[in-house]
Order: C-alpha cells, then sequence, then structure tokens
C-alpha cells in the first residue's frame, strides 16, 4: 500500500506488540500500514466523523484486516479502551490535541507512549505533555511536498527541558541535519515577517518574539 512519508515515518516510530489508537483515523491508511508491516501490532481507527470512518472500514476491508483494525466513532479518546498501549494523533493542529488529551487526562495516565504530529503550537503540545507525566523520546521531522512537520513520540515519565529545548525540540537539537536547518531557517523568516507587521503597541508579543528570533539565530549556521 502506498502511503505518504509522513503517515510512513509515524508508523515506523512504532514499536513492535504495540496495541494503538489512532485518533482522526481519516481513510485509516496509517493503521493498514502499520498492521501489513508488523503481525504483531492492533489497532483502533477512530474518528469523530462518520465519512472518514466509512471509508476507514471499506479500507480495512479491502486488505481483509477487519481482525486487527477496529473501527470506532468517536470523539477523541472517547474510543480509548483497555488494551491500547499507545495513542497516535496527527494531522491536527496543537490546540485540538491539546483539548483531546485534556478531555481524558485518566487515559493519558494508563498508557506508556503517545505519538503526536500537530500541524501547529508544537511548543504548546511539548508543555502540555511533559506537565502530564511523559517526556520526550524521540522526535523526527519530515518533508512532503513543500511542508515539513514535526513528529513527537512521548514516553511516560520526568525529565525538565529549557526554553530552548521546548522550542527546538530535545531530541531535533541532538540530531539537527539539513531539515532542520530548513525548517528553522523558515521559523527565523516567518518571525523577522511578523516583527515587521506587529503594530507598536503590541510590546509583549513583539519582546517574544524577538526573543524567538535571538534564539534561532544562535543556533542556526
Ligand atoms: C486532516 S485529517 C488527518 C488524518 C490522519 N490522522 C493523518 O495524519 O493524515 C484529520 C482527521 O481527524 C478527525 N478529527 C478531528 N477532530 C477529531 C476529534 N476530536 N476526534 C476524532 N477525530 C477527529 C477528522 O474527522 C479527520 O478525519
Amino acid at each position: 500500500m502506498k502511503i505518504n512519508d509522513r503517515l510512513k515515518k509515524i508508523g515506523d516510530l512504532v514499536e513492535a506488540n504495540s496495541f494503538c489508537l489512532d485518533v482522526g483515523c481519516d481513510h485509516a491508511f496509517l493503521d493498514i500500514y502499520l498492521v501489513l508491516k508488523n503481525q504483531n501490532i492492533r489497532t483502533i481507527a477512530s474518528d469523530v466523523a462518520e465519512g472518514p470512518l466509512y471509508h476507514a472500514f471499506e479500507n480495512i476491508k479491502k486488505y481483509h484486516l477487519e481482525d486487527k483494525i477496529e473501527c470506532r466513532l468517536g470523539n477523541g479518546l472517547d474510543t480509548y479502551s483497555d488494551e491500547v498501549n499507545t495513542i497516535i494523533i496527527s494531522g491536527m493542529g496543537g490546540r485540538n490535541i491539546i483539548g483531546i488529551c485534556k478531555n481524558h487526562l485518566e487515559v493519558l495516565k494508563k498508557v506508556d507512549t503517545v505519538i503526536l504530529s500537530p500541524n501547529n503550537y508544537q511548543i504548546d503540545v511539548k508543555k502540555f505533555m511533559c506537565k502530564h507525566n511523559f517526556y520526550i523520546d524521540n522526535e523526527e521531522l519530515v518533508k512532503v511536498g513543500k511542508f515539513i512537520y514535526q513528529i513527537i513520540v512521548f514516553k511516560k515519565g520526568r525529565k525538565r527541558y529549557s526554553k530552548k529545548e521546548y522550542f527546538f525540540g530535545p531530541k531535533l537539537l541532538e540530531k539537527k541535519g539539513k531539515l532542520f536547518e530548513e525548517y528553522y531557517k523558515r521559523e527565523l523568516v516567518s518571525r523577522e515577517i511578523l516583527i515587521k507587521v506587529l503594530p507598536k503597541n503590541y510590546r509583549w508579543k513583539k519582546f517574544l518574539v524577538k526573543r524567538e528570533i535571538k534564539l534561532l539565530k544562535e543556533e542556526l549556521t
């Protein structure tokens, strides 16, 4: 089955023998990739909307994977069940992801791995998860077309991070590389534009953006 590099990368970060809950599965491409790749992975493919879940179910049937992937219709972590040890939420805004997790903090206490790929507000997502007893075990950047996506693997446990680590991602800072440079150069350019257009009275916002520009300039070669 053909899936895009972003979903493939997420799939490749899932450990063998995991029981996953894929929240917002859409067409269930990730779920199908996961169970085809690894005999021992099971997933619940869940979505809040009937349309996507219908397509998910049709795709799962096409690959005869009904015994390995269960479809559940429901909002966020409402579809959790006790066998799940890994939650995956990708392709949504960071604030939506935080909202989904906040609604079921008891679920976060039960699972050991959460893989998130927020489209924005990544720093807020990292801070939220670390406040709720997770640390950042791995991070990846992946480019699809002109977009670069962040994927973050959280594991149960506590670690403290500096402002700089929250901003860039502690694991991304360790690995760096060409995509890191490209991603954060774009972040620098967008902030340099923002600082020019912010009205004079946005002094606090300007202060925060300038601080981020400084961080970015120090880190980029
Ligand atoms: C842009 S798609 C992303 C699909 C896939 N996860 C990916 O990364 O490509 C977002 C999907 O999340 C679903 N969704 C949005 N909010 C949700 C929520 N609160 N609970 C469950 N699914 C949700 C939407 O219906 C949609 O199918």
